[in-house]
């Protein structure tokens, strides 16, 4: 990473960063750039090898980065991270709860109820438990849990804060997919919640609201072969007055000023879009 593609200097020198899911897409750029202002940052994931792949990049550049294993979800993995973490790089002084995602069995094919969608339709009434389940545990309680075990580091300390990844979803829900878009819902709800319970205690907590990002994982969601895009594609662009996706780069600017103390000392319990307008926008 560039200093160009840095928006801003914020200086994090020797600050300890746990950053879940930093193992994908977006996650793994914002520890990144995290490393890039001086931090040291613990990459955190259950897959290893891919928080170990994105680590090694990091440190190629010279960032101060270390791969940890750990499923968001058990209360074991985290205490033991938690512990690996704090002889490895430290007290923790700030935590992104980034890991998250959906699952095709929490989603429908149709829009509408009885829209013609081919044969194998999905609606809501096929919609599997284990499915909307998933969902919430992973983008919910992996947020709660991870911010339970990561958060006694922080109290009464200056300078330390939480950073929540929301979605578009949380505002409006998108069609097709109600558990990823009230759990996202939850988190901006739950980062109101834990900023008022932490205001007395040191620790600001915020998120951020990504809108569409085109990405390698969507890429074949988004266009098709020809490099055309999809009808899906023609909506989500019509709807984001800049007319354009957002580049996974665009979301660190507000990641090190929500993050970092200096610019955001009085700022807690906002959700930030990122999203070209599409969350302001009504369509007329
Ligand atoms: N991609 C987008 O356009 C977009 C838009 C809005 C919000 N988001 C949110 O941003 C965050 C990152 O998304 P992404 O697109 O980079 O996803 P991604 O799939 O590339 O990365 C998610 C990472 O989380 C890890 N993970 C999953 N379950 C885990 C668990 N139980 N314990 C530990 N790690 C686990 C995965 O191994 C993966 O490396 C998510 O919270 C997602 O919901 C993404």
């Amino acid at each position: 990473m560039k200093r160009e593609d840095l928006p801003f200097l914020v200086d994090l020198k020797g600050r300890v960063i746990v950053v879940t899911g930093a193992g994908g897409v977006i996650c793994s750029e914002l520890a990144k750039a995290l490393g890039a202002c001086g931090a040291k940052v613990a990459y955190v994931d259950w897959n290893l090898e891919a928080a170990q792949a994105k680590v090694a990049e990091a440190n190629k550049e010279g960032y101060f980065a270390e791969a940890f294993k750990c499923n968001v979800l058990s209360k074991e993995d985290l205490a033991e991270c938690h512990r690996q973490i704090n002889a490895k790089l430290g007290r923790v002084d700030i935590l992104i709860n980034g890991a998250g995602g959906n699952s095709p069995k929490a989603t429908t094919t149709d829009e509408y109820l009885g829209e013609k969608v081919g044969d194998d339709v999905i609606d809501f009434f096929g919609l599997k438990q284990e499915g909307v389940e998933w969902v919430f545990n992973l983008n919910f309680l992996g947020t709660f849990l991870t911010t339970q075990e990561f958060a006694k580091d922080m109290l009464n300390r200056k300078g330390c804060s939480i950073l929540n990844i929301s979605s578009m979803n949380a505002f409006t829900p998108l069609t097709k997919i109600p558990a990823y878009s009230a759990a996202k819902a939850g988190i901006t709800n739950f980062t109101e919640w834990l900023a008022v319970y932490f205001a007395k205690s040191g620790i600001r907590v915020n998120a951020i609201a990504p809108g569409f990002f085109s990405t390698i994982q969507n890429k074949e969601l988004l266009f098709n072969k020809d490099g055309t895009p999809t009808a899906r594609t023609g909506k989500i662009l019509a709807a984001t007055p800049m007319g354009r996706f957002g580049e996974v780069k665009e979301l660190i600017g507000a990641t090190l000023f929500l993050c970092n103390e200096s610019g955001a000392s009085f700022i807690t319990g906002v959700t930030l879009p990122i999203d070209g307008g599409f969350s302001s926008y009504s369509g007329v």
